[in-house]
């Protein structure tokens, strides 16, 4: 079997996901024989949107590496692709020496004991969107529940748990074609292709994260900070740049995805009472409304990887040196894997919800932290009865990688 090309199904533009993830298009290529060829730029990828594919791209890291090229659609030279390169984009052994690092703080084991502390703030902050009669979702509740949980966790002042929501803005912009601050901002002086997300406020964020190790080597405590720069004295464990690279992902993925999955979670409840009335009348299904607002949200909408040698996939040859993108908005809505996958169902039990990725040693890190954060601020609402009402129109965010929210109003009823 050959490979198809499909021109009306550029899932690239960001400006598409303004209107949301173009559904048609993924489902298009999904019926195509094979795997898709898209275009993109002077080359192309191979489009892998079928769950069972994504599974074995995602369960195959020797093929199809994390290391070679970049993890996001766009390559980069040499000097950039070395200077941006975090736990992402590494391939076992280095994979495996940096993940050892922080893996064990996001154990379930561990994850737990941030349950009281997750569930504080979660109390706090639908007290006060119900005291305000309701606003911004994303603002009041989605946004500011993950970035603080993460910064506790880091050991972060909460404080600059604003301007780090802020700079996380900025990177997602840099996800797309448009970016509101110029090169110069936060005093930057570095060459925007050498910074994640090509952004300035990833400069801010490495200055940020090592004013922050300053701090924990004349004061240790007891956080994910100290522990970080004790492996980095701890000579070979981990290097200058790779601490200010898995700083700045642990700020940054410990936070938007989650506000996105929030985000969407609010809206799907808002648009289907019914399955929410489902959530009040029986609690047990709180974890599985927790993995359905997953699958619904998807909030990192692909993953790349570059093939390491002449393989073959779905009947595709693909050759050494190809782009191969997993498209996990698609592979949750695949309805092999799904029945009515466009269907919002908090009892669903069939599929794998691939929203963390498809398996294998990139699978998120951060998946029980979010699914403890995600779960609490359900159980939280359900314990107050509280049924959300959308009041304005949502407001997208023009990126093909993530699947953000900016804002949308919602008002908080409480259901007899
Ligand atoms: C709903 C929330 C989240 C979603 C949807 C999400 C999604 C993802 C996805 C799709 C990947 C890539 C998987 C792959 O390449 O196979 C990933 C990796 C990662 N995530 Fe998350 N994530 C979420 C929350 C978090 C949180 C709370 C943290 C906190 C630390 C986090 C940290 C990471 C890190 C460090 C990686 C890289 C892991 C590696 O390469 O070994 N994520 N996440």
């Amino acid at each position: 079997m050959g490979s198809t090309t499909i021109d009306d199904t550029n899932v690239t533009d960001p400006r598409l996901y303004l209107d949301g993830v173009p559904h048609e298009r993924f489902a298009r290529m999904r019926r195509a024989p094979g795997l898709t060829w898209h275009p993109y730029g002077d080359d192309g990828f191979w489009a892998v949107t079928r769950h069972a594919d994504v599974r074995e791209v995602s369960r195959n890291p020797e093929v199809f590496s994390s290391a070679i090229g970049h993890t996001n659609l766009w390559d980069l030279e040499a000097d950039a692709l070395e200077a941006r390169r975090s736990l992402i984009d590494t391939d076992a052994p280095d994979h495996t020496r940096l993940r050892r690092l922080v893996a064990g703080a996001f154990t379930p084991k561990n994850v737990r004991k941030w349950e009281v502390a997750v569930r504080e703030i979660a109390v706090e902050l639908l007290d006060e969107f119900v005291e305000l009669g309701g606003g911004d979702w994303v603002d009041l509740v989605a946004a500011p529940l993950p970035i603080r949980v993460i910064l506790s966790m880091l050991g972060v002042p909460v404080e600059d748990a604003d301007y780090l929501v802020e700079l996380s803005n900025y990177l997602v912009e840099g996800t797309g074609d448009t970016q509101s601050i110029p090169p110069d901002a936060f005093g930057n002086t570095t060459e925007l292709r050498l910074l994640p997300f090509g952004s300035p406020a990833s400069h801010a964020l490495f200055e940020y994260g090592e004013e922050m190790q300053r701090q924990r080597r004349e004061e240790p405590r007891d956080d994910l900070v100290t522990h970080l720069v004790e492996a980095e004295a701890d000579e070979g464990r981990l290097s200058p740049n790779e601490y200010r690279n898995l700083f700045h992902v642990l700020v940054f993925a410990g936070n938007e995805t989650t506000r996105t999955a929030l985000s969407h979670g609010a809206l799907a409840f808002a648009e289907n009472p019914e399955q929410w009335q489902a959530v009040l009348d029986d609690r047990s299904l709180i974890d599985s409304a927790t993995e359905e607002v997953l699958r619904w949200a998807t909030p990192v909408l692909h993953m790349r990887r570059t093939a390491s040698c002449d393989t073959e996939l779905a009947g595709t040859e693909i050759a050494s040196g190809d782009k191969v993108v997993m498209w996990y908005a698609s592979a949750n809505r695949d309805d092999a894997a799904f029945a009515d996958p466009f269907r919002f169902d908090v009892t669903r039990a069939d599929g794998e919800q691939f929203a963390f990725g498809g398996g294998g040693p990139h699978y998120c890190l951060g998946a029980f932290l979010a699914r403890l954060e995600i779960s609490v601020l359900l159980e939280e609402m359900a314990v107050r009865s509280i049924r959300l009402e959308q009041t304005t129109e949502v407001v997208r965010a023009p990126s093909n990688f993530v699947h953000g929210v900016l804002s949308v109003g919602m008002v908080p009823e409480v259901v007899r």
